[in-house]
């Protein structure tokens, strides 16, 4: 197919039910147009309210971005102020839209280091869409994969003092409930811009089995296009679980 065609939408059944996505490569597109780092990381701020209205009218059940991580509080400090007022702005300019579109928003990660207005709008803005029944967007601030499952085994171990739970009933199904997203479809479907390939400690445990998409595109750059040329991917993967393709192909013809 020529490059400039764009690509065909994926069949709704094919289509990934959870997406995540490393959002990577703000400070390369700004620095490519010698702009201060901040400026990728305002254009990124669009590319996310497209790429979300994309999964949105597309059916797509859970969109998580990995907005923060536990790392990222390492940047220089007028690069971190410029992301926290960037989310606080992006919710109070976005909260109302996301609300008539059925988007239910969920914050992961430990918000106590945030300002009390921060906290406060991630609060309320939870609150305000938490019966939504269309998209579950899960924004990943102050997150990391190794911060999930420690506070996972520590809510466990507490369990276990309280006697409530015996150290040998420990299994990784058990473990699951604690851990963040528990109570939503598993990833099928990771993807990360500007051509780095790695998890970065972001959703360790839930990625056990996710599908890894990686693109050179820019985030500020990343389109509907690019979106679908991911799900397109998706869907030409057979996903094993650990099977062989003979137990698979037998068990899809049953
Ligand atoms: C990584 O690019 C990007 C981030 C650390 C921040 C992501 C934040 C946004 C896209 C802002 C809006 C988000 C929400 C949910 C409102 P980088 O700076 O590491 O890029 P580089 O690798 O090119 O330097």
């Amino acid at each position: 197919m020529p490059a400039d065609l764009p690509n065909p939408p994926t069949p709704p059944d094919r289509l990934p039910h959870h997406v995540v996505i490393v959002m990577d490569g703000n400070g390369r597109w700004a620095q490519q147009r010698s702009l201060p780092r901040t400026a990728g990381h305002r254009e990124g701020a669009k590319t996310v309210r497209r790429i979300v209205q994309a999964c949105s009218e597309r059916g797509i059940e859970v969109l998580t971005l990995f907005a923060f991580s536990s790392e990222n509080w390492r940047r220089p400090r007028r690069e971190v102020e410029v992301l926290m007022n960037l989310f606080l702005t992006t919710l109070r300019s976005e909260i109302r839209r996301l609300d008539t579109a059925n988007v239910r928003l969920r914050f992961i990660g430990n918000p106590s280091a945030f300002s009390p207005t921060l906290q406060d709008y991630i609060a309320k803005a939870q609150q305000r869409t938490a019966k939504n029944t269309g998209l579950t967007l899960v924004v990943a601030a102050n997150y990391g994969g190794r911060w999930d499952i420690a506070q996972a085994a520590r809510r466990l171990s507490e369990e276990i003092m309280a006697g409530q739970l015996q150290p040998r009933d420990v299994t990784p199904d058990i473990l699951q409930r604690y851990v963040c997203l528990s109570d939503l479809p598993e990833p099928d479907l990771f993807i990360r811009t500007a051509g780095e390939q790695r998890i970065s400690n972001f959703l360790l445990w839930q990625l056990a089995y996710t599908e890894l998409y990686f693109t050179d595109r820019l985030w500020p750059d990343f389109d509907v296009d690019d979106l679908e040329a991911a799900c397109a991917a998706f869907a030409s993967r057979q996903r094993r679980f650990g099977l062989t393709s003979e137990q698979i192909a037998r068990s899809s013809h049953a």
